[in-house]
């Protein structure tokens, strides 16, 4: 009986719940996420993951106006700006509408370059990541094979 009054009371338990990766503050509170400045600006074009992933962007953009009067990333990587500002241009894909039409000028789809493309912060992840892809697999399979064969 006692129990179930606690439940429908919702009596907190006498040590808060911490949970590792939000440090010490308790699961029922919010956390403030650091402040992101957009501080990586080395120009260093990433590595792709994937097949198709947006390239992540290697400079600042902070203050870059994108509305509907002005979009300050196509006055440089639009296809006809590039011969000028050396930036990379946009693939053709960027060009293609939803119905597969060409079109002569960057398609609405992607207007809205940062809903794809991020900036980056010198932030630790918070949980490692130990991924291998198949080439790295492929390597170490190798190596433990030519071991194997030493023997
Ligand atoms: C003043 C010119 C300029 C403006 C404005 C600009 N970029 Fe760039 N961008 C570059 C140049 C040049 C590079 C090549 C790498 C470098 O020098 O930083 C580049 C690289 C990139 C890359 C990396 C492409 C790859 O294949 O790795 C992405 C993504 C990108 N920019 C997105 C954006 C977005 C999104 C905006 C607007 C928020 C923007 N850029 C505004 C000049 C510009
Ligand atoms: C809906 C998601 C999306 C939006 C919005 C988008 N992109 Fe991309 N972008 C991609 C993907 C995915 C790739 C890589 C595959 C490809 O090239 O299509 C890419 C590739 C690029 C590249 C590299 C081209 C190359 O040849 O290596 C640049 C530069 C770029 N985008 C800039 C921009 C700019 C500038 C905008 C805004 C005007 C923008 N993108 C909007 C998804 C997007």
């Amino acid at each position: 009986m006692f129990g179930l009054l606690c439940g429908l009371t919702g009596a907190q338990p006498s040590t808060p719940l911490v949970d590792a990766a939000r440090g010490p503050v308790p699961v029922p509170d919010f956390t403030a996420p650091p402040l992101l400045g957009n501080a990586v600006n080395d120009d260093q074009r990433r590595p792709r993951n994937y097949d198709m992933q947006p390239p992540t962007i290697p400079h600042r953009v902070d203050g870059y106006q994108i509305d509907k009067n002005f979009n300050k990333c196509l006055d440089c990587h639009a296809r006809s700006k590039t011969e000028f500002s050396q930036a990379i241009p946009v693939s053709a894909t960027h060009y293609i509408d939803r119905a597969g039409k060409v079109l002569p000028q960057i398609s609405t789809r992607r207007y809205f370059c940062m809903q794809c493309h991020i900036a980056q912060d010198p932030v630790l992840p918070l949980v490692n990541n130990g991924f291998e892809n198949a080439e790295q697999m492929a390597k170490k399979a190798a190596a433990a094979a030519a071991q194997a064969g030493k023997k």
